[in-house]
């Protein structure tokens, strides 16, 4: 199944990936579940991994289906000229911190490289809160499949202050970039799990963006681990931090 389809049937997970611990366990997940998800790199993460090298080992899965590919927050044409060459689906474009039409005429060329080659393009609009206008005026000028949005939502997680959604800015932001064209949630991390469930089940969004819950489970888990187990096989010794991450992963799959 494309993509396309696969965001037509359901919402997806998208999560970033910084090793091989975090891939193994959301593989995993996705074998245990079944449940469609993206693998995501953002350029930081890129820069770690090689591209290629991350697409050799991801590339079985993609075949098979059910496992997407993702730039996320992508910024430097290299980068997203090079993922959409070695078979990504998709790729974000985040010019958000470019001046209005800048953005809009950087995200359209990427748009058109891609379509080119049959790969989807998210493009962010706005950072921190969107605005219903300019999500509607970015969608109509670039042509994006998915719309990076904030409504609440932010990058990160404080257990002390969780995100909280405002669920009529969603409708709104969803209606204004019409049927054919669905939004990403990013910062999935702090969103309370009813939040994202609800925004999930009324079809308000597509894909739901996890980094940092991730970062944090495996920082957590590696200093217990250590503390536990003295000898020497890595294996051994990371076994619980992968088994977490890979609960964490069943754990919002079964959101959706
Ligand atoms: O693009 C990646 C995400 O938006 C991740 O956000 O680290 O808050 O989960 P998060
Ligand atoms: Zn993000």
């Amino acid at each position: 199944m494309k993509l396309k389809e696969a965001f037509k049937d359901s919402c997806l997970f998208a999560f970033n990936i910084d090793d091989f611990v975090v891939l193994k366990a959301v593989l995993e997940a996705f074998e245990e579940t079944g449940k469609p998800l993206i693998v995501q790199l953002s350029e930081g993460e890129v820069n770690w991994w090689g591209m290629e090298n991350f697409f050799r080992i991801t590339f079985p899965w993609q075949k098979r289906g059910g496992v997407f590919l993702n730039i996320d927050h992508g910024s430097s044409w290299p980068v997203l000229e090079k993922a959409i060459q070695q078979g990504f689906d998709m790729v974000h474009f985040d010019g958000s911190d470019l001046p209005w039409e800048e953005n809009i005429a950087q995200t359209r060329r990427v748009v058109e490289m891609a379509h080119s080659q049959g790969v989807l393009v998210e493009g962010e609009p706005q950072a921190d809160w969107t605005e219903v206008k300019k999500a509607a005026e970015f969608q109509r000028k670039t042509g994006v499949d998915l719309v990076a949005v904030f409504a609440g939502n932010r990058h990160g997680m404080d257990p002390q202050k969780p995100e909280h959604l405002d669920f009529s800015q969603l409708r709104a932001l969803k209606e204004a970039v019409g049927e054919e064209t669905g939004l990403t949630l990013h910062g999935g991390s702090g969103v309370p799990l009813e939040e994202l469930e609800r925004a999930i089940k009324e079809k308000l969004v597509v894909k739901v963006n996890i980094n940092t819950l991730l970062r944090i489970t495996y920082r957590e888990e590696v200093e217990k681990s250590l503390a536990h187990y003295q000898g020497l096989r890595i294996y051994e010794l990371m076994k619980p931090v992968k088994e977490s991450l890979q609960e964490k992963v069943k754990l919002l799959l079964s959101l959706g």
